[in-house]
């Protein structure tokens, strides 16, 4: 039944997409899907073909709740006209131009906006176009400021258990989950890594855990007495490990993590991939956490996803001492990628940015945290739930196992999907990550849905 002539022509187009959808489906063998089970997923495809605000759409017309937004990636919700007339503008005007020895306005003054997000004294933006390329570039900063003081014995990379840092070997090198290691075993040498914040005794936790931060921190410390006090040359966390299950670091071990780092001359680099742009309510957790890092990484919600794009945000003196410090007339840091600030992606995030700014979307997520955790935290009794954590617009909760760990979290998220909500999992750990526009009312829709699903294990 249509009521309204705008009703019959979304109804009408929502047809002719499912009819091209299935049309589309028999053929499915060559796109060889990342993370994903392909075979399964070939013969029980589950596709979206539409988007719009916090839903999404499949092939069949049905709406789910975008629960995840998508991979952490789209506060603003779904194909928000600003961003795509943004990006459609750029592209009629000056669709692209060469990074290397060339510029174009938008990347300027993107970096301008950035910098003004960023802490302070981290002025100084590198772009790349997934947060993988920004960590591996992250690395190569790293390198190359050692190199141009004269500091290249400290080569040694620390990482974490449980850390996702991408894909890229760098990333790779750095990552703790050892399904993402084990078939590649020439990464970097050198990395070297310290426990993850999660301890098994820690359950039921809203925002961050009150007791054991430093001495988790302290792992750092080991590390630099047994490498040599001149080995290290950064450390790398993600402020919240949100892939490997939303890990919120206990009080005072971020900022022990800075204070070892500043008495050995070590970099520290937060990777906020996915806690950057709002998140936990602040523009990047370091200001959050009130822990300023001397890189940070960033990508996803940079452009509402709408563009691939990622950047690195880096402190004045690495950035003096690479840049200012070599000869003039040269090129200072050889690295870069073609697309490196391609104008329709500055375009997309510049949009962004001001989306973020007129709809104040960093404190609609602080002020919804209480809410939405408080839903998930509703579920706490339900003999499947083994762990729920979480801090501001970002949760998981972790499923009893069953004989195979990871089996039931993949089953979850097939059930969710088929009953309207998109969450993506990792092993046993629904990560739940809203757009920040999310109303209450869609929170309790959310919330009753997983419920559901999870009474249907029962
Ligand atoms: C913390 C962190 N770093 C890096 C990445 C990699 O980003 P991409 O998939 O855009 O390469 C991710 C992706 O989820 C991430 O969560």
């Amino acid at each position: 039944m249509t009521n309204t002539l705008t009703e019959a022509v979304d109804f009408i187009s929502e047809i002719a997409v499912t009819m091209e959808q299935n049309y589309l489906c028999t053929d499915l063998e060559n796109h060889w899907m990342p993370f994903t089970d392909n075979k399964s997923f070939k013969q029980e495809p589950r596709l979206l073909v539409r988007g719009e605000g916090i839903y999404v759409w499949n092939d069949k017309g049905e709406r789910l709740i975008d629960g995840s937004s998508g991979l952490f990636s789209v506060p603003c919700g779904h194909c928000r006209p600003e961003i795509a007339a943004a990006v459609h503008k750029q592209l009629l005007e000056l669709d692209y131009s060469s990074p290397f020895l060339r510029g174009h306005p938008k990347s300027f003054e993107l970096a301008n906006r950035l910098a003004a997000m960023t802490p302070e004294p981290l002025n100084h933006i590198f772009y790349g176009n997934s947060g993988s390329e920004a960590v591996d570039t992250a690395m190569k900063i790293v390198m190359a400021y050692n190199y141009a003081r004269g500091q290249s014995q400290k080569n040694i990379f620390v990482s974490r258990e449980r850390a996702y840092h991408g894909v890229n070997i760098g990333g790779t090198s750095l990552g703790g989950i050892v399904k993402n290691r084990e078939a590649f075993t020439s990464v970097l040498p050198g990395v070297t890594y310290m426990r993850s914040t999660a301890t098994p005794d820690r359950k039921f936790i809203k925002g961050q855990p009150a007791e054991g931060g430093e001495e988790l921190a302290n792992d750092l410390l080991h590390i630099v007495q047994m490498y040599g006090e001149n080995r290290i040359a950064a450390c790398f966390v993600e402020p919240i490990a949100g892939s490997t299950g939303v890990l919120v670091p206990p009080k005072g071990y971020l900022e022990r993590l800075r204070e070892i780092c500043d008495q050995y001359d070590i970099l520290l680099v937060f990777d906020e991939v996915i806690t950057g742009f709002g998140r936990t309510g602040s523009a990047f957790a370091a200001q959050e956490f009130d822990v300023t890092p001397d890189i940070i990484t960033m990508a996803k919600a940079m452009t509402n996803a709408a563009q691939p794009m990622s950047g690195v945000a880096v402190h004045d003196r690495i950035y003096d001492a690479v840049v200012n410090g070599s000869e003039t007339d040269m090129i200072e840091f050889f690295h870069g990628y073609t697309y490196s600030g391609h104008p329709a992606a500055c375009a997309a995030s510049l949009a962004t940015l001001d989306i973020y700014e007129k709809e104040n979307l960093f404190q609609r997520a602080r002020d919804l945290s209480g809410y939405f955790l408080e839903s998930l935290f509703g579920l706490q009794e339900h003999p499947l739930i083994a762990d729920i954590r979480g801090y501001g617009m970002l949760a998981a909760i972790e499923l009893l196992a069953d004989e195979r760990p990871g089996r039931r979290g993949h089953d979850f998220q097939k059930r969710l999907f088929d009953a309207g909500v998109h969450i993506k999992t990792t092993g046993d750990a629904a990560l739940i990550a809203p757009p920040f526009i999310i109303e209450k009312s869609e929170i309790d829709d959310m919330s009753g849905i997983i419920r559901e699903v999870l009474d249907s294990y029962l």
